[in-house]
């Protein structure tokens, strides 16, 4: 039995999550985070609803997180929380042995103190975009970047109203992933006044209503253009990936991981 702590547990992916882990036949929740709302039962958030399977655990608060993760030995936290709080969770984990699924974005300002702390203590898992889709997407743009990387690249994502970084973390990793190929790129985020196309990507964030997670990849040529694109339907499609991680990292060498080797990809 792989026994799980969820951070974030309130929010919209923790709940999702904790209800995939009582789902899980091979999983059981022990410890669930947040900072409002401590000792209701857990998956009662802006989610998926009370959460199935969940069985009596109780949200505690994320202050105390280093205490209980020692009391309750997880194997495994999972992190859906944003950048600031997902750092200290993350010592958390790694100085109680814990193995760590990282899903928050907007982790850039934080990734060398992330990779500090991680270092070769535990294994982690982290991934901007946990779905199975992104992960290809990403690998489409790898080839399409080889054959048509001189055309004009355009970069524009979709996220509901509620997301607070900008751009997505998904984003951000197609631009990373072209730019390579590339051997580097200027990246120009939105253009307003007189804004000439010069040799970059032009990155464009749309924030409305309840948009789950649209990215296409625009490459834009004389007389054609190809459009990469991936639209989740629904969170399960991060929140399946995050428990794959889980089950995949439980094995792995201590160090960062990606998805794509989660994948086999
Ligand atoms: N990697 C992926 O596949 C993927 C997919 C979807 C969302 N995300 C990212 O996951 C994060 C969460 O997204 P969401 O839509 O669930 O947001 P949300 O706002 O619905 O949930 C975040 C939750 O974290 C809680 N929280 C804040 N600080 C905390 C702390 N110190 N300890 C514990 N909990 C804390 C909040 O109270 C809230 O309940 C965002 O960064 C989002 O971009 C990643």
């Amino acid at each position: 039995m792989i026994t799980v702590a969820v951070t974030g547990a309130l929010g919209r992916m923790g709940s999702l999550i904790i209800e995939n882990v009582g789902g899980a036949p091979d999983m059981e929740l022990v410890a669930a985070f947040d900072i409002h709302d401590i000792g209701m039962p857990v998956g009662a958030g802006t989610g998926a609803g009370v959460a199935a399977g969940a069985g009596d655990v109780r949200v505690s608060d994320a202050l105390l997180i280093d205490a209980l993760l020692a009391s309750t030995s997880p194997d495994v936290l999972i992190d859906f929380t944003i950048a600031d709080a997902a750092v200290g969770n993350v010592r958390a984990a790694v100085d109680n042995g814990v193995a760590i699924v990282l899903g928050t974005t907007g982790l850039e300002p934080y990734q060398e103190e992330i990779a500090e702390i991680i270092a070769g203590n535990v294994p982690a898992v982290i991934a901007p975009n946990f779905s199975v889709g992104v992960n290809v997407f990403w690998k489409l743009l790898l080839e399409a970047a080889a054959y048509i990387g001189d055309w004009d690249i355009e970069i524009v994502e979709a996220h509901h109203r509620h997301k607070k970084d900008a751009p997505s973390g998904t984003a951000m990793r197609a631009a990373d992933v072209i730019s390579k190929v590339l051997g580097g790129k200027e990246l120009v985020y939105g253009r307003e006044g007189i804004a000439p196309r010069g040799d970059e990507i032009g990155i464009h964030a749309i924030r409305g209503g309840d948009i789950i997670g649209d990215h296409l990849v625009l490459f834009a040529g004389d007389g054609e253009r190809i459009e990469i694109k991936h639209q989740a339907h629904s969170r399960q499609a991060f929140a399946g990936g995050a428990i794959r991680a889980a089950r995949w990292v439980m094995d792995a060498p201590p160090g960062i991981h990606g998805m794509e080797e989660v994948l086999g990809l």
